[in-house]
């Protein structure tokens, strides 16, 4: 069963982390998505080298980012919805925008800003080949969160 998958050693990992998978095979597949705590439906990528675990449905109106493309916007690595483009940060789920320097002037000049933390992202821990997510928990609200509810969740595998 594809979504049990079992760590070659679970000694150190962290308390309330989720087994994913070997990295190799995270690697391999580039994106895995996971129902973790049988409530929270989480993209786990990979991209040059670095593993990235985040919300899977993008907060502005509930866009699968497991269908995004990854690219750097002002140095920053982003994922691009495939709904309607939105940009947001791997590393720590903030929306990005490109704001006008000043109206006034023409050429008009844009510069990339952050909204701030709209995705919420989740910590990945790797040992021994093995990857791992312990979901975040913080309580402020973050709009990704509003994706999470059973009007949006993929149905949990009760087979
Ligand atoms: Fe992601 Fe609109 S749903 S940009």
């Amino acid at each position: 069963d594809e979504e049990s998958p079992q760590p070659s050693s679970s000694s150190s990992a962290p308390l309330d982390s989720h087994y994913i998978g070997r990295r190799e095979d995270i690697v391999r597949a580039g994106r895995v998505t996971r129902q973790l705590n049988g409530c929270r439906d989480v993209l786990v990528l990979h991209h040059q080298g670095q593993i990235y675990a985040l919300d899977m449905r993008c907060y502005h109106a509930g866009g699968g980012l497991q269908h995004g493309d990854i690219e750097e916007f002002n140095g920053r690595l982003c994922i691009v919805c495939p709904w309607h483009k939105y940009k947001i940060t791997l590393a720590e789920g903030e929306g990005m925008y490109q704001a006008v320097d000043n109206p006034t002037v023409r050429p008009l000049k844009t510069q990339w800003r952050s909204k701030g933390v709209k995705q919420r992202v989740h910590q990945v821990t790797e040992l021994s080949g093995d990857v791992y997510v312990t979901l975040n928990t913080s309580p402020e609200d973050i709009e990704s969160d509003r994706y999470q509810t059973d009007k949006y969740r993929t149905k949990p595998n009760t087979s």
